[in-house]
């Protein structure tokens, strides 16, 4: 079964280390997440993933890594200063905060509809630099990459040879101070995006929006999202940002959360460049770009043809690696029954299962959310057996499960059919895998089988660009299931007629079909 909810990936990525609360030994930090040895991986093969399709493979593009902090100057003439604001209402009963658009008139703590009227709360946030902390020290932690891109237009354009059309890529940290950080990585105050500026002669910017569309949706589907995944709204002009002319958001039905903005592609016309210019009135612009005393550059394009300098309109895909990361981890995720338990195994379970949902239903120490919450979760898993069974470990971990005495009692029943009947798999596309290759001996007090094992393993690693790993901690069963959890594609066994004719397994993590080749071929056999 997919993913159905946000909890089951949670769940995961705790469990197996891919995300954790930020410094969550001091109770975390609330919209801040770290990135587990897993995560890190998986992430920076998504970053690479996009690179290569949007740097290397293209001969339009340039590369970028622009500071985080930047003079402040540059978030008055973006706009930002003025407009980056979201609507913040105060619940009058109990104190708490909100964002104005994701409430519909009523806290959703407390349920009152004793709101204050909404107010524009900015969402940069604000820091010094220097040892003294005044006017000239104050500066913003950047809510975007673009603007690294807009300000260095110019030195890109003196440093290269580029001709219009061509883009600038960028992969970088954010930070917007979200009035409501939540839903996991999907709403948080610090994260990546991965940007492109690409630049355009006036006039042509509707027809390029159009093929960043096509090229942005077909890499999308190259890291394993399909096309009928993803909806394309076109974002009516009421709602557009500031700066743009049209907007193609590029929504992903998330579990839980249904369809939800993964990236943005914007037309942001000339307004950026123009805004940053100096001698505004000379550059003949199309927006209403922000008066600029302070700037010292002309952000123009030299047009050898018609001998003008113009302001290029620019076209602006704009991702972000934790809602890609979740995406991706959603399309992968499948709990898989290997083999139907027996009747009786599964009886035991339901049997525990709805004494567990009894005992929910009676305690009114919950808060009725949160009884609700766990009713309507076990009722779906209770229909689903025993295809479900696998949830009852996301179940016992939402928040109240632990205050149920008999919570105990179903864990117990369900861990020993859950290992043994079921899977959880990560379907992640090989180049995205955390780990592409494990490498395990049949025995792990055998030295023969060890020593090749770990000889294998270091032969497949030295010089490939994916990660290789040895491990002996557990029979091969298991082996197999902790590295089909982790999206692990190939997994490669040394037994005892390794020993003899220098052969190993390879099972495929998809169809757990194992062939036996030749050891000196598994590192082209998994693509090295
Ligand atoms: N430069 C344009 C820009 O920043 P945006 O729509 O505000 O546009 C682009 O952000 C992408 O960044 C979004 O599509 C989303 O993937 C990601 N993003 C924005 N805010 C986020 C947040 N608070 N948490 C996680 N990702 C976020």
């Amino acid at each position: 079964m997919p993913a159905t909810t946000l909890e089951q990936l949670a769940s995961l990525c705790k469990r197996r280390g891919f995300v954790f609360p930020s410094s969550e030994i001091y109770g975390g930090l609330q919209g801040v997440f770290d990135w587990g040895p897993l995560g890190v991986e998986l992430k920076n093969n998504i970053i690479a993933s996009w690179w290569r399709t949007n740097v290397y493979e293209r001969d339009d593009m340039e590369g970028l890594d622009a500071a985080i902090l930047m003079n402040r100057l540059t978030w008055r003439y973006s706009g930002h200063e003025e407009t980056f604001n979201d609507p913040l209402v105060d619940c009058r009963d109990c104190k708490s905060r909100w964002r104005a658009d994701h409430i519909k008139g009523r806290c959703p703590n407390c349920g009152s509809t004793n709101l204050t009227e909404p107010r524009p709360f900015n969402m940069m946030f604000k820091t010094a630099v220097g040892p003294v902390a005044d006017a000239d020290s104050f500066a913003y932690l950047r809510p975007e990459t673009a603007q690294g891109i807009f300000v260095n237009f110019g030195n890109v354009l003196a440093t290269t040879s580029r001709k219009l059309p061509f883009g600038i890529a960028q992969v970088g940290k954010a930070f917007r101070n979200e009035i409501n950080p939540r839903n996991f990585l999907f709403r948080v105050r610090e994260f990546e995006q991965m940007e492109i500026e690409y630049f355009v002669m006036p006039g042509t910017e509707d027809e390029w929006h159009q093929r960043w569309l096509e090229d942005r949706l077909a890499w999308w589907e190259s890291i394993g999202i399909p096309r009928e995944r993803i909806k394309i709204y076109d974002v009516p002009p009421g709602e557009l940002a500031h700066y743009s002319k049209r907007t193609f958001d590029l929504m992903y039905d998330y579990p839980t959360l249904g369809y939800e903005e993964v990236e943005g592609i914007a037309s942001r016309t000339d307004y950026d460049l123009g805004s940053h210019s100096r001698d505004q009135e000379t550059l003949d612009l199309k927006a209403r770009a922000n008066p600029n005393r302070d700037s010292t550059a002309r952000l123009t394009y030299y047009d050898p043809e018609s001998k003008r300098h113009v302001v290029p309109f620019v076209i602006e895909p704009s991702a972000g690696v934790g809602r890609c990361f979740l995406a991706v981890l959603a399309e992968a995720y499948d709990e898989q029954m290997v083999k139907a338990p027996p009747s009786e195994r599964t009886c035991a379970v339901t049997d525990a299962l709805e004494a567990f949902l009894k005992s929910v239903g009676r305690n009114d120490k919950l808060a009725p959310e949160t009884r609700d919450a766990l009713i309507e979760r076990g009722q779906a898993i209770l229909a689903g057996l025993p295809e479900t069974m696998p949830q009852i470990e996301t179940l016992l971990a939402l928040p109240g499960a632990d205050q149920i005495e008999v919570g105990k009692k179903l864990r117990g029943q369900a861990q020993g059919p859950i290992d043994e009947y079921f899977r959880t798999v990560l379907h992640l596309k090989p180049h995205l895998a955390p780990i592409r290759v494990a490498v395990f001996p049949l025995k792990r007090n055998h030295e023969g089988l060890v020593a090749m094992a770990r000889d294998l393993r270091t032969s497949i690693q030295t010089g490939s660009f994916f990660r290789t790993v040895y491990d002996d901690t557990g029979a091969i069963g298991k082996l197999y299931r902790r590295q089909d959890e982790i999206g692990t594609p190939y997994c490669v066994t040394v037994d005892f007629q390794s020993l003899e004719d220098d052969t190993v397994t390879v099972r495929d993590r998809d169809t757990m079909q194992q062939v036996r080749i030749p050891a000196s071929e598994v590192r082209a056999y998994v693509g090295g």
